[in-house]
C-alpha cells in the first residue's frame, strides 16, 4: 500500500514507521493516523515483523493533533466522528511491542502518541509537552491519564495547566522516557532496541507487552493474577523449552515463536 504522510521500512524483522509532515511537523492528521494504525496492523499481523519503532524527523516527532483540521469543527462533528478515538483504539490493539524514538517535538497528540507505544527513546534534542491549554482545550488522546501515569499529578498537572515543555533529562529523571541517547544516533540505538526484541520469542514479548500494560488497568492481586496465568501458559511452548534447554547448553536460543 502507498503511504503519503509515512514511511515504512522493514528489515531484519523491525518495521521503522516514520511520521513524514515535514511541512506541518508532523502533526498528526486523519490521514496521518489512519495511515500509521493500518501500518501498525499489517505489521502486527506479519510474520516478517517482531517489533515496530515509530519515529519522526530530527526537528520533530509530531507536534501535536493537526490545528488546522480541528480549528473549524465544532461538539458534534468531533463527536460524531469520534475524532482520533477510532484510530487511538485500533493503536492499542496492537499485540507486539513498539518503541517510539522520539527527537525535537513530542507535543499534544505527539506526546500522546509516544505514551500510546510501549517505552520511549528519548533523543537528547526531545521536547515533551501537553500545550494544548494554550489553544483553549486539553489533550484528547491520553495525555490526562498517560502522562500523570507516568510522572505523577504534581507534574502531570504542571504540563498540563502551564503547557510548558520539558527536555530530554526532565523526562528520564520522572519516568516518562527510559533512555536518552544523542540525536544522531537515534534511529540506530533505537533499531538496536528493536533488533534486540526480535531476537526474543515473540509468544514471551507479546505475553510481557500484555501484562506489563495491564498493570495499568486493574489492582495488584488481579494484575499479579493475570502474570501468573500468563508465565504458565508459556510453559505451553515450545520457545520455553528451546530457551530453557539453549540456557543449560550454553547456545544461543532458537526461538521459533511455536
Ligand atoms: C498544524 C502545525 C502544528 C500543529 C506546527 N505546525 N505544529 N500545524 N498543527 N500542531 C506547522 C506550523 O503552522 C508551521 O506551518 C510549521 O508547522 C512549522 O512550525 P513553526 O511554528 O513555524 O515552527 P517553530 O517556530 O519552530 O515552532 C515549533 C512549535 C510550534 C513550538 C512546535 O509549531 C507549535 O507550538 N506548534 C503547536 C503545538 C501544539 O499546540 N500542539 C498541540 C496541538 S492540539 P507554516 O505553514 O506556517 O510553515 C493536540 C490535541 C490532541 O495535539 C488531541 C486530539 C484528539
Amino acid at each position: 500500500m502507498a503511504y503519503e504522510t509515512i514511511t515504512v521500512d522493514i528489515k531484519d524483522h523491525v518495521a521503522l514507521i516514520t511520521l513524514n509532515r515535514p511541512e506541518a511537523l508532523n502533526a498528526l492528521n486523519s490521514q496521518l493516523l489512519g495511515e500509521l494504525t493500518t501500518a501498525l496492523e499489517k505489521a502486527d499481523d506479519s510474520d516478517k515483523v517482531r517489533c515496530m519503532v515509530i519515529t519522526g524527523s530530527e526537528k520533530a516527532f509530531a507536534a501535536g493533533a493537526d490545528i488546522t483540521e480541528m480549528a473549524d469543527k465544532g461538539f458534534v462533528e468531533m463527536y460524531r466522528q469520534n475524532f482520533f478515538g477510532n484510530e487511538s483504539d485500533r493503536f492499542l490493539r496492537v499485540r507486539k511491542p513498539i518503541i517510539a524514538a522520539v527527537s525535537g517535538y513530542a507535543l499534544g497528540g505527539g506526546c500522546e502518541l509516544a505514551m500510546m507505544c510501549d517505552f520511549i527513546i528519548a533523543a537528547d534534542t526531545a521536547k515533551f509537552g501537553q500545550p494544548e491549554i494554550n489553544l483553549g482545550v486539553i489533550a484528547g488522546i491520553g495525555g490526562t491519564q498517560r502522562l500523570t501515569r507516568f510522572v505523577g499529578k504534581s507534574k502531570s498537572m504542571d504540563m498540563h495547566l502551564t503547557g510548558r515543555f520539558m527536555d530530554a533529562e526532565e523526562a528520564e529523571s520522572c519516568g516518562l522516557v527510559s533512555r536518552i541517547v544523542p540525536a544522531k544516533k537515534l534511529k540506530e540505538e533505537a533499531l538496536a532496541a528493536a533488533g534486540k526484541i526480535a531476537e526474543k520469542s515473540l509468544l514471551a514479548s507479546m505475553a510481557a507487552k500484555d501484562a506489563v500494560n495491564r498493570s495499568y488497568e486493574t489492582t495488584l492481586a488481579e494484575g499479579l493474577n493475570y502474570e501468573r496465568r500468563l508465565f504458565f501458559s508459556l510453559f505451553a511452548t515450545e520457545d520455553q523449552s528451546e530457551g530453557m534447554a539453549a540456557f543449560t547448553e550454553k547456545r544461543e536460543p532458537q526461538f521459533r515463536d511455536k
